[in-house]
């Protein structure tokens, strides 16, 4: 959502499109320790799986992992079954479910009908259980928000801290013991109990973005359960485990490259932005920049509710054109023409459309402003990126040297603060329970 790991941006998109096309009523199936299918949102089948919350001590608590799948057309018992193949569209915190409801029939299309699709939200994940969530409604949630560009104001880099620890301290105290299990580690362990239920012996998996981590890891703990895996959009591990977060910025500024080098190569009817040369459109929004930071513009959100106003400002830009990087292909022409609005009109209205906090809904202050229980939040990716990676220090000193060393290496790092969402306010909290996994990513 907010940076390279809660992303996998189009499917995200795709999901979420896909997410208000859930009509199943989850908290109506009971969990299990086999799988009992139950047929869900026409095409599909959904169900609730029980598996150890903390595998050391596998007889205490259980989680409930919410399940679906798109079945093979192929019958089960003929020779032509290929068996399930399992994905995890990334984040870490997005919704598998989400994904199939969404992607599920394209992926047949491209791997065949013989396999089962099957996916899942991993522990801490929207519909299952236990779900990582910090706050008591989105009205609270939205008052710390998780990221702002770094560079929006003086404060700006200090505030991000302070809402981090704001957020770490409501994590801790609103845990009720289950937060550390949410982790990559334990939901590898859960990929292959959810593989055995289904009557194999070896895992067929295809990950996204953070879904290579949990790929990876599998594969490092479970070697020998391994039948076909695909790692798609490939983070490096040591990074992650090291909660470093370095590399995903080594070529940003290639991308940004491109958008700018395809508006001139676009010519003027495509591109509204077009200029002569890459560093003309640059230019433009360097000023755009420098205007938007003195001088927020105000901007009504939908022309249909002339009442409903936003305001947006140096960060909303820099979010929202490092956000189109994810999908260039589908939204690097509507981002010429929405900061052409900005530049030549003063109008904020597209750039809002495709900001990351245009949610679509209404106003949290509008009634109602129901709370789905089961929808995705930040809190989940937060929750498992923090547990899996080494511990962060609330350091001022500490983070902001680890910030200028990014920022040498990408003009993008002020959009960027996950390693700041780690900061732990207590020993209790986010123990770094895959540290002992960390040590088998050496050989790569
Ligand atoms: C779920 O479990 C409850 C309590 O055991 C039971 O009353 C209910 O019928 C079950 N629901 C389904 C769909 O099996
Ligand atoms: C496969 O299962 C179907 C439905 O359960 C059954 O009708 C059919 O006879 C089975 N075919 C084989 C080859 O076992
Ligand atoms: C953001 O601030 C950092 C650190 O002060 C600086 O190096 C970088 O150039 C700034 N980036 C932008 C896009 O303004
Ligand atoms: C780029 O385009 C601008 C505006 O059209 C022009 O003034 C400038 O000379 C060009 N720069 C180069 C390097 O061609
Ligand atoms: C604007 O609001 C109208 C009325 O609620 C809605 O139908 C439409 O989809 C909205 N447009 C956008 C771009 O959100």
């Amino acid at each position: 959502m907010f940076n390279p790991f809660f992303s996998a941006l189009l499917l995200l998109a795709l999901t979420q499109h896909a997410l208000s096309q859930d009509t199943f009523d989850w908290a109506k199936i009971n969990s299990s320790d086999t799988l009992d299918w139950t047929p869900c949102n026409t095409d599909f089948e959904c169900a609730r799986f029980k598996t150890p919350l903390d595998y050391k001590n596998p007889d205490a608590a259980s989680t409930s992992i919410a399940l679906i799948r798109l079945p093979a057309l192929v019958p089960r018992n003929s020779s032509d079954y290929r068996g399930p193949i399992l994905f995890n569209p990334g984040g870490p915190g997005q919704t598998g479910v989400g994904l199939i409801l969404g992607l599920g029939p394209l992926f047949r299309t491209i791997i065949g009908p013989q396999f089962d699709l099957v996916s899942f939200d991993p522990r801490g994940v929207a519909r299952s259980l236990p779900r990582a969530s910090f706050f008591l409604s989105q009205a609270e949630r939205a008052q710390f928000p998780p990221q702002i560009s770094l560079n929006a104001s003086q404060d700006a880099f200090g505030r991000s801290i302070a809402n981090d620890v704001v957020r770490s301290a409501l994590a801790g105290a609103r845990d009720d013991g289950s937060l550390r299990f949410l982790n990559t580690e334990s939901t590898a362990r859960d990929m292959l109990r959810i593989v055995e239920a289904h009557g194999q012996e070896k895992l067929q998996y295809w990950g996204f973005s953070y879904g290579t981590i949990l790929g990876s890891t599998f594969a490092a703990m479970f070697p020998d359960k391994i039948e076909r895996m695909v790692i798609d959009g490939v983070l490096d591990a040591e990074d992650y485990y090291s909660a470093e977060y370095r590399t995903p910025f080594l070529d940003i500024d290639k991308t940004w490259k491109t958008f700018l080098d395809g508006c001139v190569a676009a010519g003027p009817t495509a591109c509204a932005l077009h200029e002569q040369n890459a560093t003309a459109i640059q230019a433009k929004i360097d000023a755009l920049e420098r205007r938007l930071l003195i001088h927020p513009v105000p901007t009504v959100v939908n022309s249909s509710i002339p009442e409903y106003h936003t305001i947006i400002d140096y960060s909303i830009l820099r979010l929202t054109m490092w956000n189109a990087m994810y999908t260039p292909y589908k939204s690097f022409q509507k981002l010429a023409s929405a900061l052409d609005d900005l530049i030549s009109h003063g109008d904020g209205a597209a750039l809002y459309a495709m900001s990351m906090g245009n949610s679509g809904s209404p106003p949290l202050y509008e009634c109602p402003s129901a709370d789905d229980p089961f929808a995705p939040v930040m809190d989940a990716g937060i929750a498992v990126a923090c547990n899996d990676g080494k511990s962060v220090s609330a350091d001022y000193a500490d983070l902001r040297k680890h910030h200028e060393a990014l920022c040498a290496t990408s003009s993008w790092c002020d959009t960027f603060g996950i390693r700041m969402f780690c900061v732990y306010v207590s020993v209790a909290l986010f123990v770094a329970s895959t540290t002992v996994w960390f040590d088998l990513f050496s050989f790569y």
